[in-house]
């Protein structure tokens, strides 16, 4: 499942094939003998002959050509194995900044290089200021093929992202911002098991948000970290909050007999990302002082550089750190206790504050309910006028829409005349809510934007929901599941196959 073979269809030139590797979390000892656990690092160096005419890109600190097409990497820093990836294909580079290039293939290097052109520096130096020197020498991204089955890949020195990115107003790169954010947290602090992957993505959530605070400020911020928090509702929502994989420390075992066993990617889900972005922002309340924490953050990452630790390393270092808190007993407080966060299954039992987010967040609240309706006020919405709207807004207004849907008989019709900028959005994150919207609202006269859009790319975390969706849906609607289905799969990742064979109830070949 590890090495994925595209036929040119598969790319975006359509004119030579291309191959990548995505090592995390365990597919990599389908790839090279290895240790294939997070626990163990190790330095690597491959030599890699590709046919004329391609070009070899990896994880690596240092990459040269030799004679013969051959190319050599080097990584001289000691990593995990999930985070050697290798990709070959017609690809090209662009410079966007005095350590970092993005290389794609030749039709997009362009947009590639336009959408991120001398911003990538600013986040590198203040992740630095803020958690340590960047120890990886450069930072580049490969933007992939559409059927990429994740938005970031922080293999290091050279990140892997999907072409969703490139919508041409720089509205996604919080994406970027966190797999930045593994630099430090995943890539140099690395969770020691899968069953503590919060380790790698909690920490990483909440640094990337940190240094978004810090480029673009506090109330944009919260608007994003709100429509995560959506997010983890929907997927409590859906798997129940009890669900055993709703704790931040997953058990992980193999299957035998009728025990299905947890495989370590099972545990990709919202949990690990925004439970864990919770808790990391509950040990910040606790010290009160963010200068103080971030300086926590940088001294943590400084004793635990190119280690693997568990979450009892991170608890005792903070409590260590901390001598007043632990001496108040913080890790025991009724309700908050470290243990309950570590082994509970459901709703994070503290949030941070996402208020300042307000002044973006309220609008879009207010115009939700106006759609909700019954009878529609359109005076009323008619004078919100959504053009200046950032992409996040949107995003919010159409969770709340989601979240109220199925609307009143006739307003999404209506919604949908009224915004075009929503029900025609090339963005990916609107694309995603739009088809979220017309299926649970049975807006049949648009299911071919859900076909379309899931023809166009094959990010896991768009592809699966709108499966669950439709199969939660009409018999047109399961129907357009299958038919899409038999179409598609053959482009998509053998894992995201599977997933959505499980949700249409289809065979998975063990
Ligand atoms: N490391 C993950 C991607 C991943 C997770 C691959 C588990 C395989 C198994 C990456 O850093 C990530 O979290 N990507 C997110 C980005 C988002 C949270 C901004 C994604 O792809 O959606
Ligand atoms: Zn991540």
């Amino acid at each position: 499942p590890q090495v994925c073979w595209l036929a040119p269809e598969q790319t975006a030139g359509k004119q030579k094939p291309y191959m990548y590797t995505q090592g995390q979390a365990v597919l990599n000892r389908s790839f090279f003998p290895c240790f294939d656990t997070p626990s163990v690092k190790c330095t690597y160096s491959a030599t890699v002959q590709v046919p004329e005419g391609f070009t070899a890109v990896m994880s690596a600190t240092s990459w040269e050509k030799q004679k013969d097409n051959t190319f050599v990497f080097k990584m001289s820093q000691p990593i995990p194995s999930y985070l050697i990836a290798l990709a070959v294909g017609d690809i090209v580079s662009a410079d966007v900044g005095p350590r970092s290039r993005v290389w794609a293939e030749p039709c997009l290097i362009e947009a590639a290089k336009k959408e991120y052109d001398g911003v990538i520096e600013e986040f590198l130096a203040v992740g630095e200021k803020l958690f340590g020197p960047y120890v990886w020498g450069r930072y580049d991204i490969l933007f992939m093929p559409p059927s990429f089955p994740f938005g970031g890949m922080e293999n290091p020195c050279l990140t892997f992202v999907t072409p969703c990115l490139l919508a041409g107003d720089r509205s996604l790169v919080d994406v970027i911002i966190h797999e930045i954010s593994h630099s430090w947290f995943g890539n140099l602090v690395t969770n020691a098991t899968w069953g503590e992957f919060w380790l790698n993505e909690g920490f990483t959530m909440y640094a990337q948000r940190r240094i978004s605070t810090e480029v673009y400020g506090l109330a944009y911020t919260c608007l994003e970290a709100a429509t995560g928090r959506a997010l983890l509702r929907q997927h409590m929502d859906n798997t129940g909050e009890d669900h055993p994989l709703n704790k931040l420390r997953v058990v992980i075992e193999p299957g035998f007999f009728f025990f299905l066993g947890v495989n370590p990617d099972d545990t990709y889900n919202e949990t690990p990302y925004e439970k864990g972005y919770c808790f990391v922002s509950y040990l910040a309340h606790l010290v009160g002082d963010q200068k103080k924490f971030d300086a926590f953050l940088q001294a943590y990452v400084n004793q635990f550089k190119f280690q693997s630790i568990t979450a009892d390393d991170t608890l005792s270092f903070f409590l260590e750190y901390f001598p007043e808190l632990k001496e108040k007993g913080v890790d025991s407080i009724p309700g908050f206790e470290f243990d309950r966060w570590l082994n509970t299954p459901g709703w994070p039992p503290y949030l941070p504050d996402l208020s300042p987010g307000e002044q973006l967040m309220r609008p879009a609240d207010e115009l939700a309910e106006l759609w909700a309706a019954d009878s529609l006020n359109m005076e009323a919405i008619e004078a919100m006028d959504i053009t200046a709207w950032r992409t996040y807004q949107l995003v919010y207004f159409l969770d709340k829409v989601l979240e109220k849907s199925p609307l009143p008989e006739g307003n999404v019709e209506r919604l949908s005349k009224m915004y075009p900028k929503i029900s025609k959005a090339q963005n990916a994150e609107l694309r995603l809510r739009w088809c979220q919207i017309v299926l649970k609202n049975n807006l049949e006269a648009e299911y071919s934007k859900v076909k379309d859009f899931l023809q166009s790319q094959g990010k896991q975390k768009y592809t699966l929901p709108i499966y669950r969706a439709m199969w939660g849906g009409s018999e047109v609607a399961r129907a357009l599941a299958m038919e899409t289905f038999s179409a598609t799969a053959p482009q998509l990742h053998v894992n995201v196959q599977n997933y959505v064979k499980k949700i249409l109830g289809l065979e998975v070949a063990e």
